[in-house]
């Protein structure tokens, strides 16, 4: 079993970075294999709304100049994903806003590619917004059939330097119980 993560953040070391990496250690411990990509990173471009992803219906996206076919490939090979953003204005990040868009279409237009993935959503912010930043990640997971775990509360961490995260043993808790029990989802669904 495989979970992919993505971190929306620019800052690859950042707080979204440690957050995704507590719930991937969970996984880890589990037996689950791990894969983390820096999407924040790229540029990636918004949808053209073309739409020939629907007429090739091959679960991939027209513009192949970004990180965005990969992406779909390591998660169509995989059994979980994991999105994480910053909050920005309380609201995802333009990268992971972008991949929103094209990964969604894509993948509905492939024949469901993301159908019963185990999916789950992770925000950060210095104050306000984040749990707005879940539920816009959580639109890509519900309208791609996606079985969302939970954890004991929202999956949010509050931070603003570099490495603040770690100071938020609520937050640590709460992205330590998402992993363990997506672990635990996982391996009900795989038996
Ligand atoms: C452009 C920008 C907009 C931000 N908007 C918000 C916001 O609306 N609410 C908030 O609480 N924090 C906001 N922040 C703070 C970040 O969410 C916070 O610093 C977070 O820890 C960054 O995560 P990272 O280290 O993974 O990049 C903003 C930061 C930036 C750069």
């Amino acid at each position: 079993m495989k979970v992919v993560a993505f971190n929306g953040s620019p800052r690859k070391d950042g707080n979204t970075f440690m957050a995704l990496n507590i719930i991937l250690d969970e996984l880890k411990s589990e037996g689950i294999q791990t894969e983390l990509f820096q999407l924040g990173s790229h540029q990636i471009r918004g949808c053209n709304a073309c739409f020939l992803c629907k007429k090739t219906g091959d679960g991939f996206c027209v513009i192949d100049s970004d990180i965005v076919n990969k992406s779909l490939s390591a998660i169509y090979e995989s059994d979980g994903l994991i999105i994480g953003s910053p909050t920005y204005f309380g609201s995802v990040t333009p990268q992971v806003k972008a991949f929103i868009d094209r990964a969604g279409y894509c993948a509905r237009a492939g024949g469901n590619k993301l159908k019963r993935k185990v999916a789950a959503s992770v925000a950060i912010a210095r104050r306000a917004g984040s749990v707005n930043v879940c539920h816009e990640i959580n639109n890509l997971f519900l309208l791609n059939q996606c079985i969302i775990p939970a954890s004991k509360y929202w999956n949010i961490g509050v931070a603003r330097e570099k490495g603040e995260i770690l100071n938020d043993s609520e937050g640590i808790d709460i992205f330590k119980t998402l992993g363990s029990n997506m672990a635990w989802l996982l391996k009900k669904l795989n038996a």
